[in-house]
């Protein structure tokens, strides 16, 4: 059976960093408060100007990646970019960056699928390998929050943070690769996390803080047990269609969204902490990005090895919620 099999990561933050510190000045909250209910110590800003737009972070990430998997980007038949924050409406964020890239032979689209946006993609890229209808793919993870949050509002925007991740997939008929991804959803829950305006039913409402846009709504202790609940089912439901047991992950990575919901899910799972990666201390929750900047990170630290189970799991806005098996190949 063919499937598909990563061979190369990358990933990219912006240079501005945000500290709890800093954060204090802007509103009522206290490095403390953020660091015992998040983990959170610090998050990067894509400021203008600096070509840390959505689709240039995007397309660094997906360089890098490129690089490490030896793989030129004209031959890529795929480029699929989750995100909730594309550098415009229309076109696709992936468009700017087939530009970029130069990937003439390559179709480009974006997924919408709140924070578990990088799982869909990766879904989407595995299942057209496996048809055959495409060899060589570009998975991308990629967020701009900063554009979209309520700097006013103290338990949304100590959360959030920007970033990209990307993977380059190829088939394989070998053990190894990405061996199932595993999608949930439910729309009934789609008003613990929303954007306000921004779309055609709301267009964009420029002067509602002092002339400032605000989208990102959450209702963070309903979403927080939710997370919990669905992070920990999808990954049992994924271990156990392969009939595998925590003791056969060598290496968990999260949805960085708030340690203490890392922390439940894992004991749920009985995964010991130093088999799970976490990197929400630097770069807070950058939403469909951090999986794959998490993967990118962990396999530049020399964390995983061929032939390691990697287990993927996620949760979003939607709500969405996703895992996935990957039988490390390099
Ligand atoms: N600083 C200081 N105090 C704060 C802050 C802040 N930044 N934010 C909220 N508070 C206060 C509240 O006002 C409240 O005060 P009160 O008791 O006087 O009313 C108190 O702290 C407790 O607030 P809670 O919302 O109950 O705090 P909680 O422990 O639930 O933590 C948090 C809030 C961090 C948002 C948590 O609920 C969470 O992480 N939720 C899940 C988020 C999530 O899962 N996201 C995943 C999908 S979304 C995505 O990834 C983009």
């Amino acid at each position: 059976m063919i499937k598909g099999r990563i061979v190369g990561t990358g990933s990219t933050t912006p240079k501005r960093i945000l500290t709890n510190k800093e954060l204090e000045t802007i509103v009522d909250t206290t490095d403390e408060w953020i660091t015992r209910r998040t983990g959170i110590k610090e998050r990067r800003i894509s400021s203008d100007g600096r070509g840390e737009n959505t689709s240039d972070m995007a397309t660094m990430a997906s360089l890098r990646a490129l690089e490490m998997a030896g793989i030129s980007a004209e031959t890529l038949d795929m480029i699929v970019v989750g995100t909730v924050t594309p550098d415009r409406q229309f076109p696709s964020v992936a468009c700017f960056v087939q530009k970029a890239l130069k990937a003439s032979k390559a179709v480009a689209f974006d997924v919408s699928a709140g924070c578990s946006g990088f799982l869909y993609s990766l879904s989407v890229a595995c299942n057209a390998i496996a048809t055959g209808s495409c060899k060589n793919a570009l998975v991308i993870g990629v967020e701009r929050l900063s554009s979209v949050t309520n700097w006013e509002d103290r338990s949304t925007c100590v959360l959030l943070g920007d970033g990209a991740g990307a993977v380059v997939v190829t088939p394989t008929a070998d053990r190894d690769g990405i061996l199932s991804t595993h999608l949930g959803c439910d729309g009934n829950f789609w008003n613990l996390l929303y954007s306000s305006d921004g779309g055609s039913k709301i267009p964009e409402i420029l002067d509602t803080v002092e002339g400032k846009p605000f989208h990102l709504k959450m209702e963070g202790s309903r979403l927080f047990k939710k997370a919990v609940s669905s992070l920990t089912n999808i990954a049992e439901a994924a271990l156990k269609h392969h009939s595998l047991s925590s003791a056969d992950v060598k290496l968990m990575i999260p949805h960085q969204a708030n340690l203490r919901i890392i922390k439940a899910v894992a004991e749920k799972l009985s995964i010991p902490m130093d088999r799970v990666y976490t990197n929400i201390q630097k770069y807070g929750n950058t939403s469909s990005a951090t999986i794959p900047i998490a993967l990118d990170e962990a396999n530049r630290e020399g964390l995983l090895r061929a032939g390691d189970n990697v287990l993927l799991v996620t949760f979003g806005a939607g709500l969405t919620w996703g895992a996935s098996v990957v039988n490390w190949s390099f």
